[in-house]
C-alpha cells in the first residue's frame, strides 16, 4: 500500500480512551519495508517518534502532539516453523490481538487462550507484556522483529533481550523509543494444559460444568468473564487497567493485613506480595466515582473510563486524585499502566 505522510492529523479515533489530540506528522505503516524506507531516507530525523498500534494503552494530552506518529498496520500471520514440541507462529505487528488468538486456536495451536479479548495489536503486546488469568505474553513469546531507529536496521530480539517483567519490558525502560516492532512470533507448546488456577476462571468453568476444558472452552470462558467485568472500548472508551497492581515487601504486607485482613494479595516468586489495585481504589471510595467526564468504572474500579468528552488532562487529573486517595488510606503508591504519548 502507498506510503502517505500527513500533517496535523486527528488521533481521536486512534485511541480507545477517545481522547482528543492531533499529531504534528502522521503516517500509517503497512510493511516493515515501508518503515525502513521512511527511516533510511531521513523522514523521521529531527522528530520525536511516537508509535500507535490499537491505541488501547495510551493517554494523549489535548492539543498537537509534537511527534511523528506512526500507526502500525502491518498485517499477516503464518506458521513459521514446527519443532518437536511446539509450533512457532508469527504475526505482523498490526494484527488485532484477539483475532490472532482466535486464529491460532482455530488452527489447533493452543497457548494464548487465557489472553483472549485483550484489546490492541500484536505489536503492542510485548511492550507492556500483556497478561491475564495466570498467563502473560512472556510465557509464550519466541522472538520479535523490529526496526532499530539507532542503526536503521531490522533486528530480531529474543526473549531474554526483551527483559519481560510484570506489565513491563525493555521497550518501556532503557530502549523506550528505540525500536519499532514489526512482527512477533510465539512458541505454542504441543503439550497443552489448561491454566485454571485463577479464581474467576475456575468459577466460570465450574458454572459451565467443564471439568476438562478444551483451549476453545478456555477462550470462551475468559471472553465471558472479561465481557462482564471490563467495558468494551467501542461502547465505553477506556484503556484497560489504569494502574499496575502494586507490589510490596512481605513486611509491608504484614503491616497492612493487620488493619485490612481482607486485602486481596498474591505472593510473588521473589517473596514480595502483589496487591489488588482495584480493591484499594474501591476501599478508597473511588469505584464508580467521576471527576467531570472521566470516571473509575463501577464494575471494576481499576479501569478508568471516558463517559464522553474527556481530555487527557481530565484523565490525568482523575488519576492524581485516585492515587492521592490510595496513598492517604493505605500508604501505597499506584503506578500508571498506560503509556503517555
Ligand atoms: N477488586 C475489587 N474491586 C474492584 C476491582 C477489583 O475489590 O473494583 C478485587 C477483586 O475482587 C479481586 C482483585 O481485586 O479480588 C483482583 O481483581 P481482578 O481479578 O478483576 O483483576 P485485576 O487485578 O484488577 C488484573 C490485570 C488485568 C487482567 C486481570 C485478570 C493488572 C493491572 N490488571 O486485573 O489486566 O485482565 O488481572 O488476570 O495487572 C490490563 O492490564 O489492562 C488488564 C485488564
Amino acid at each position: 500500500m502507498h506510503l502517505a505522510v500527513f500533517e496535523d492529523t486527528p488521533l481521536n479515533d486512534l485511541n480507545t480512551l477517545r481522547l482528543p489530540a492531533r499529531a504534528k506528522r502522521y503516517a500509517e505503516i503497512h510493511s516493515a519495508e515501508q518503515l525502513l524506507k521512511l527511516v533510511r531516507r531521513g523522514d523521521l530525523d529531527g522528530h520525536r517518534v511516537a508509535v500507535l498500534g490499537g491505541g488501547s494503552n495510551v493517554v494523549l494530552r489535548s492539543g498537537v502532539l509534537d511527534a511523528f506518529v506512526l500507526h502500525i498496520s502491518i498485517p499477516g500471520h503464518s506458521l513459521m516453523n514446527e519443532v518437536e514440541d511446539a509450533w512457532i507462529v508469527r504475526a505482523g505487528a498490526g494484527v488485532n490481538w484477539h483475532e490472532f488468538v482466535r486464529f491460532t486456536l482455530e488452527q489447533g495451536w493452543a497457548g494464548l487462550e487465557n489472553l483472549s479479548l485483550i484489546p490492541g495489536t500484536v505489536g503492542a503486546a510485548p511492550i507492556q507484556n500483556i497478561g491475564a488469568y495466570g498467563v502473560e505474553l512472556a510465557d509464550r513469546f519466541f522472538a520479535l522483529e523490529a526496526v532499530d531507529l539507532r542503526s536503521g536496521q531490522i533486528v530480531s530480539l529474543d526473549k531474554k533481550t526483551c527483559q519481560f517483567a510484570y506489565r513491563d519490558s525493555l521497550f518501556k525502560q532503557q530502549a523506550a523509543g528505540r525500536f519499532i516492532i514489526t512482527a512477533v512470533s510465539f512458541r505454542l507448546p504441543k503439550q497443552w494444559h489448561a491454566v485454571t488456577e485463577y479464581a474467576d476462571v475456575a468459577n466460570e468453568l465450574k458454572q459451565l460444568g467443564l471439568t476438562n476444558p478444551t483451549p476453545m472452552d478456555m477462550s470462551d470462558a475468559v471472553m465471558s468473564i472479561r465481557s462482564r467485568k471490563l467495558p468494551d472500548p467501542a461502547l465505553l472508551p477506556n484503556a484497560g487497567s489504569f494502574f499496575k497492581n502494586p507490589v510490596v515487601s512481605a513486611e509491608r504486607f504484614a503491616e497492612l493485613a493487620v488493619t485490612w485482613p481482607k486485602l486481596p494479595h498474591h505472593p510473588q516468586d521473589d517473596g514480595s506480595i502483589k496487591l489488588a489495585a482495584g480493591w484499594l481504589i474501591e476501599q478508597a471510595g473511588w469505584r464508580g466515582r467521576s471527576i467531570g467526564p472521566a470516571g473509575m468504572y463501577d464494575k471494576q474500579a481499576l479501569v478508568l473510563v471516558n463517559h464522553g468528552g474527556a481530555t487527557g488532562e481530565d484523565v490525568l487529573n482523575l488519576a492524581d486524585s485516585v492515587r492521592a486517595a490510595v496513598v492517604e488510606k493505605f500508604g501505597v503508591v499506584l503506578e500508571q499502566e498506560p503509556v503517555m504519548l
